[in-house]
């Protein structure tokens, strides 16, 4: 298991689209350990593989890990079934987009097959946070990042701020 860069905006390969995945194998298993660890060493609750270069429709997220018990989870291929009508807003924020938050709304429940680590397909009905969490990092897979949500005048401002923060910066 090793930890990977993860990539920001702006950056063209995390607008690209996500490719399905054909079997689960060891590849693909030791993709999501790699991810999981990357997400926990960066502080985060979810991680598209997207974030760290992979085209791949796979997600892992945890969004206990703050508690005392670590309760990975691990999406391959989800496909939403069914949405609520009903919204609920969230102040997101995205290992992408590094120290910037904003709210987004979105649907408040959600209906999520996928398949698991183990390659064995699950149905999850997801509320609350879970609910918003699944639904950013499946944006991952299509190329969208939250602040794409926002007015032009937002997202131009985080943008501008993510280049002005750049490590690698080289101002002559
Ligand atoms: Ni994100």
């Amino acid at each position: 298991m090793s930890i990977k860069k993860i990539l920001t905006e702006p950056n063209k390969i995390l607008r690209q689209i996500s490719k399905p995945v054909e079997k689960v194998g060891k590849y693909e298993q030791n993709l999501m350990d790699d991810m999981l660890d990357t997400m926990y060493a960066a502080d985060g609750i979810g991680l598209a593989a997207i974030q760290i270069g992979i085209p791949k429709r796979i997600i892992v997220m945890d969004i206990s890990w703050h508690k005392a018990e670590k309760k990975p989870m691990y999406f391959v291929n989800p496909i939403i079934r069914e949405k609520d009508k009903e919204k609920s807003i969230y102040e997101e924020g995205c290992l992408s987009v590094p120290n910037q938050f904003a709210e987004v709304e979105r649907p408040r429940n959600c209906e999520v097959e996928y398949i698991n680590y183990d390659g064995k397909k699950e149905l999850l009905k997801a509320e609350g946070l879970l609910a918003t969490c699944i639904q950013h990092e499946m944006d991952h897979l299509e190329g969208i990042l939250f602040i794409d949500y926002l007015s032009k005048l937002k997202k131009s401002m985080i943008i501008k701020k993510l280049l002005k923060n750049r490590p690698d910066r080289i101002v002559v």
